[in-house]
């Protein structure tokens, strides 16, 4: 019988990065580790990191720099470093943190008890591999889910190679899950009292296995009884195949919001980010998919100073974002990285790249207030989530992923209800339960 040993988890990124910290907690679980919120009752600390800006990669260690003292106060503590930054630094990881015990990448994780194991013998463990094994098939069942919302990952890796990423060679090469596998995960979820999936992957739409694309996997899950929404997430404008776009007409259970990223509104720059599509391409895919479903929300990534924008490259993108009209959009401003072909050009000045942040998401914000703005006085679905901090209020999300403060006192998670949306705050909507 071991006693229960703590484990903090901390999670940097995307999505899957908090898939993969459930399920490496869930791992954990079966060596004894309990989660903790606070980092010096630790016995256990886990970074799950990403690599996607300088920034992000850089605030690991800083974060591992705040951990030394912990350790020293209590010498037993074991710190790891997991994720992207662990897959694209591996061994550098450890020479420039002495702190650290132990490094695994997001593919080699299901053996983090073997890891665990070497490290107790005092050594420092390493484990970068993309190994033949599927680490899916060497985890334990879904346990630690939070409410009635849950993330599965479907898809992994990139074969894209954007020149300015690097999640291709940090995540490998593009693969899928057998449906088999992803329908068992799902109708456990749904057991569990999950009513929500959000299908994840670093390219969700370039799903394929046993001969069927994403569609036919989305129209698969909806037929679990009890499983009420459907969302994916992250597609790609040249992976939306036919069905995936007629699934949004004619699926109920698939929600009426999809996360498109474009990038950039200019030709010359797709073109030199290796984007492979046009813009026209997409502005005909969006009619297309408002054509099969013309309420859906559209949201973006925009990466703005790109090495060659100019300012009319710049204006294009704005064109771009007032001709479809988002409702949400993350923009960022173009970190050189490491490996990848875009670093080896001449960067856009900083003031430049700011500013044309600056008047980017200001563009992006009247978007997303006046999507919101047409909500109230509607009625709009809500699933609960949780408690809000007002007594009395709930919290969820609409079909449309807006997020909904509902006045609501005998409210509980997991109810799906109808709610009149009353008012629309900066980052959220507030509305009054009606009656079932
Ligand atoms: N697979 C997804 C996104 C992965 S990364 C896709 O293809 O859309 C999420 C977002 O981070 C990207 O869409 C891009 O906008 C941004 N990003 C990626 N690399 C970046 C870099 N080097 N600098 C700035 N933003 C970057
Ligand atoms: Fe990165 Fe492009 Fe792949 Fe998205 S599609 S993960 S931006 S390389
Ligand atoms: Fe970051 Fe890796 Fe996700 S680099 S965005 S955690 S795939």
């Amino acid at each position: 019988m071991t006693t229960a040993k703590k484990l903090f988890i901390k999670t940097y990124g995307c999505q899957m990065n908090v898939y993969d910290s459930e399920r490496m907690a869930e791992t954990l679980g079966t060596e004894g580790y309990v989660a903790t919120d606070h980092a010096e009752d630790a016995d256990m600390v886990l970074l799950n990191t990403c690599h996607i800006r300088e920034k992000a990669a850089e605030k690991v260690y800083s974060d591992l720099g705040r951990l030394k003292p912990l350790k020293q106060a209590k010498p037993g503590m074991k710190i790891a470093v997991a994720g992207c930054v662990a897959q694209a630094e591996g061994e550098e990881i450890l020479r420039r943190a002495p702190v650290v015990d132990l490094v695994v990448g997001p593919q080699s994780y299901h053996r983090l008890p073997a890891m665990l194991a070497a490290v107790g013998q005092g050594a420092r463990a390493i484990d970068t591999e993309f190994p033949a094994e599927d680490k899916f098939d060497h985890l334990p069942d879904r346990r630690m889910l939070r409410g009635p919302t849950a993330f599965l990952t479907v898809q992994e890796g990139c074969d894209k190679f954007c020149a300015f990423c690097v999640v291709p060679y940090t995540r490998g090469a593009e693969v899928s899950r057998a449906p088999g596998r992803l329908l068992a995960e799902a109708r456990d979820l749904v057991a569990r009292g999950v009513r929500e999936i959000t299908l994840l992957g670093q390219n969700v739409n370039a799903y394929r296995a046993e001969g069927r694309g994403l569609a036919r996997l989305v129209r698969d899950l909806a037929r679990i009884d009890g499983l009420e929404r459907i969302r994916y997430t992250t597609s790609h404008p040249n992976d939306m195949e036919d069905d995936l776009i007629a699934a949004h007409g004619d699926e109920a259970k698939l929600m009426p919001f999809l996360h498109l990223p474009v990038q950039s509104g200019s030709d010359r720059i797709l073109k030199a980010m290796n984007r492979r599509h046009s813009v026209d391409h997409y502005l005909r895919l969006v009619g297309r998919i408002r054509a099969a479903r013309p309420d859906i929300l559209l949201s973006s990534d925009f990466i703005v100073g790109f090495p060659g924008e100019t300012d009319a490259d710049f204006e294009a993108t704005l064109a771009l974002i007032r001709a479809v009209g988002f409702g949400a959009a993350f923009s960022f401003r173009y970190s050189p990285r490491p490996g990848t072909p875009a670093a080896e050009r001449p960067a856009v000045d900083a003031a430049t790249s700011d500013a044309r942040l600056q008047v980017l998401q200001a563009l992006i914000t009247g978007q997303q207030r006046a999507a919101q703005q047409a909500m109230v006085g509607r009625e709009v679905r809500v699933l609960y989530e949780k408690a809000g901090r007002m007594p009395g209020q709930m919290v969820g999300k609409s079909d449309h992923l807006h997020a909904v403060h509902v006045t609501d006192p005998t409210g509980t998670p997991g109810e799906l209800v109808r709610v009149r949306i009353v008012e629309s705050a900066a980052n959220s909507l507030a509305g009054l339960r009606l009656s079932a």
